[in-house]
């Protein structure tokens, strides 16, 4: 089946009074990698079963190319879903297993044998066919739930938290897996997570959600370089949120006073004065003999990088990391140290979360 894009448009759900879902619009293309990421409780579910056909629309379209979907039921979607918790058949051995959606569509016994087969070898467990659910481990039964989600040839794959219930080695190779086949299978995937170094590490774009609401759309590194708002700064990675005041009439050569530390020659997308905050992350800060006066609270050797817990004068805690190839020497607890800031790699954001760089 051929793949579709996939266009959301002011999509809502409510429970009761309750909207879950409270007006997305997103333009999936044809062939991505698209991923829902947000904290738990935050409508990433729901907006699935939505595009799956499991939960009713209550406001809003959902089309898969140009057909709106709507009122199509589940099972005429063409789509390919995954589950956190496998959802295989416990009394079907492997191949039966994933010859059961094929079975369903009442394609003919003679192709099926050939297409469960060519799904097995697809995710590497050709030589499992044979076994019972209870035979396998959790990383084997979850390549059963993917072979037999592929086996149907979706035009859309639909995937939730599909690798939450395998231990952190065999996610991050899990998570490789599931990359290559959607890349040499070029099916539309929609795939929900609330690990966003998951999320970044899977995706060609990302939607970052919140409260039923998209806070941002982009690819993972535009997400991650450049967030549009302190939610996602917080979200993705690690950031750390400082008080500044703006003085910034002329745009192109603004300064910051952060911690009674001035930085000059910040670039704002609009004339601006007042008060804001910063967004820097640990390893766009330095130690260097000019910046912010703070100790040493707890320093941690990561291997490729050091890990720094600075309390700043001000009574407020940052995290620094320094890149163990740049560094001289593990600086111990306790140490006074002045952290330095980029001009060129913070986000300023004016009252009320406005971005301004
Ligand atoms: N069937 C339901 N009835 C009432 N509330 C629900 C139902 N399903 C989900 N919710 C609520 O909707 C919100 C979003 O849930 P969900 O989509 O499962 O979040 P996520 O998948 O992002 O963790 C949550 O507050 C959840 O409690
Ligand atoms: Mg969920």
């Amino acid at each position: 089946m051929q793949s579709h894009d996939v266009g959301i448009k002011d999509a809502v759900k409510m429970y009761g009074d309750f909207k879950a879902v409270a007006g997305i619009t997103l333009d999936i293309k044809r062939g991505e990698f698209f991923t829902l990421l947000g904290p738990s409780g935050c409508g990433k579910t729901t907006l699935l079963r939505m595009i799956a056909g499991f939960n009713t629309i209550d406001r809003g379209t959902i089309s898969f190319g140009e057909n709106v979907i709507n009122h199509v039921p589940a099972h005429k979607r063409g789509i390919g879903m995954v589950f956190q918790n496998y959802a295989i058949f416990p009394h079907l051995s492997v191949a039966d297993n994933v010859a059961y959606g094929l079975k369903a569509r009442k394609v003919p016994g003679s192709e099926t044998g050939p297409r469960v087969k060519n799904a097995l070898e697809m995710v590497q467990i050709a030589e499992l066919a044979g076994r019972m659910p209870n035979e396998l481990s959790g990383g084997q039964q979850q390549r059963v739930a993917l072979a037999r989600a592929f086996v149907i040839e979706p035009s859309v794959l639909l995937m939730d938290e599909p690798l939450s219930n395998l231990d952190a080695k065999l996610r991050v190779q899990m998570r490789t897996t599931i990359k290559k086949l959607q890349r040499k299978l070029g099916i539309t995937t929609i795939y929900v997570t609330h690990d966003q170094e998951e999320a970044l590490s899977i995706s060609d774009r990302i939607a970052v959600m919140k409260d039923g609401l998209i806070m941002q759309v982009g690819e993972p590194t535009q997400i991650y370089k450049k967030p549009e708002n302190p939610f996602v700064a917080g979200f993705i990675g690690v950031s750390n949120f400082l008080d500044c005041d703006i003085a910034g009439q002329d745009p192109n050569n603004a300064a910051l006073t952060v911690a009674g530390y001035k930085i000059k020659d910040v670039r704002l997308s609009r004339p601006f004065t007042g008060k804001g905050k910063i967004a820097a992350r640990p390893e766009y800060l330095s130690l260097d003999a000019e910046g912010i006066k703070g100790t040493i609270e707890l320093s941690t050797f990561l291997g490729d990088f050091i890990e720094y817990e600075i309390m700043l004068e001000s009574g407020q805690a940052i995290q620094l990391n320094e890149y163990t190839k740049d560094a001289l020497s593990v600086k111990p607890d306790g140490m006074e140290v002045r952290v330095a800031l980029d001009a060129s790699a913070i986000i300023v954001y004016g009252e009320g979360g406005e971005v301004l760089t």
